[in-house]
């Protein structure tokens, strides 16, 4: 049928580099199925599904049957990434051959955090996939340097006697990936950029010729730790929320294109696990169906990002970071594509009890934002309006 965008922003469809959805393992607060569908109103056309479900998706049996149901609920192509090590803490790399080669095409492989806190683990890691063709995501922290952690180690944390979680945490094992991938020749992504220090350690890289690209969260971009003065559990995430300063650096190297791309870390958790005391809230927020408004409000309106940079950073790079070819383009005549349409005068209140999502941890509630997804088409098909 045809659509009529008049008024609208068109772009390609959005690619998510970096979702979490529960299944298989806590279908209780996200399924393919409604993340699929939180996804779809947020404009994307492509997730990256995270590998700590439960079981932890470290085999080609399970990364196939997360593309497979994702494709059989047909709003938005959800791939896979594999777990480099068996299990999330595992010793062991995972088949990361089997799982590329699969129905899936496993592209990207990571851990959330847990595995390659050691560095000859990592190591090994970068080397076998630079053969493999795939990509690696940084995910890790310095483990001595946030144990009991729960906030950034600032000034706010320590007024408010919360245990800190100190930048170096993250810096130091940027720093040490990005000398292995040099060494290994290979390409290494870093999830979840969040720090200032991380910025200048990205140019530094980029300089030396090193094949690093890194990502940032919106939520990175909007808020800081000012917000924990409420102690409310929704604020708390891994990293965590930083200073101004931070802020400020993440967005500015997103416009300038040291941070390649915007990637949700769409983590949702049930409501009995968020209200409780802040430490004891477990860390994620809810991110797909706010992301492109957080860019709106962050880089369009203070004018760091024109339309076109938009489309750079929420569909081209993450597309091609990881080789998808049938994304973040734009569409020839007659071809059915994928594209988001965005009404960029809509403003709308944030109400968590709206959201397709199956949780509704998100920081935004009752937040008003600027612009909004009208549209999204997938293949041809309208997936959500
Ligand atoms: O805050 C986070 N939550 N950060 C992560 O890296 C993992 C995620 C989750 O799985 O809940
Ligand atoms: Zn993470
Ligand atoms: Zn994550």
């Amino acid at each position: 049928r045809t659509v009529d965008g008049r008024g609208g922003v068109l772009l390609p469809g959005f690619v998510d580099l970096h979702t979490h959805v529960r299944e298989p393992g806590r279908e209780d607060t996200e399924t393919i199925a409604t993340g699929s569908a939180a996804a779809a109103r947020g404009g994307y056309t492509a997730i990256f599904a995270m590998a700590n479900t439960s079981p932890v998706a470290d085999n080609a049996a399970i990364t196939d049957l997360v593309w497979r149901i994702g494709q059989e609920v047909g709003l938005v192509d959800v791939h896979p990434v594999g777990a480099v090590t068996v299990g999330l803490e595992g010793r062991q790399l995972a088949e990361m051959g089997m799982m590329a080669d699969g129905a899936a095409k496993v592209k990207l492989f990571s851990d959330d955090g847990k595995c390659v806190h050691d560095p000859v683990l990592m190591k090994r890691a970068l080397e076998y996939s630079s053969g493999l063709g795939v990509l690696i995501s940084q995910h890790s922290e310095d483990p001595r340097l946030t144990e009991g952690a729960v906030a950034h180690d600032g000034p706010t944390a320590a007024r408010l006697g919360l245990a800190g979680w100190p930048r170096a945490a993250e810096e130091s094992i940027v720093a040490r990936d990005a000398l292995l991938a040099r060494d290994a020749g290979a390409r290494v992504h870093v999830a979840h950029a969040s720090t200032e220090g991380t910025v200048s350690l990205l140019r530094w890289a980029r300089e030396q010729g090193i094949a690093i690209t890194a990502e940032v969260t919106p939520h990175h971009l909007l808020l800081d730790d000012s917000r924990l003065e409420t102690y409310d559990g929704v604020n708390r995430v891994n990293p965590p929320l930083r200073e101004d300063r931070d802020k400020l650096a993440l967005r500015a190297a997103l416009a300038e294109g040291v941070i390649d791309c915007v990637a949700t870390d769409h983590a949702p958790h049930a409501a009995q696990e968020k209200c409780c005391e802040f430490s004891q809230a477990k860390p994620g927020m809810l991110g797909l169906e706010t992301a492109l408004s957080v860019v709106v409000e962050t880089m369009v309106r203070p004018g760091l990002l024109d339309w076109r940079g938009v489309a750079r950073v929420m569909s081209e790079r993450p597309a091609q970071i990881v080789g998808l070819d049938d994304q973040g383009r734009p569409i020839a005549v007659g071809e059915p594509g994928n594209l988001t349409v965005v009404d960029p005068d809509a403003e709308w209140t944030v109400e968590p009890d709206a959201l397709a999502s199956k949780s509704r941890n998100t920081p935004y509630a009752a937040m008003t934002l600027p612009g909004r997804v009208a549209l999204t088409v997938l293949r041809g098909t309208v997936t959500a309006e």
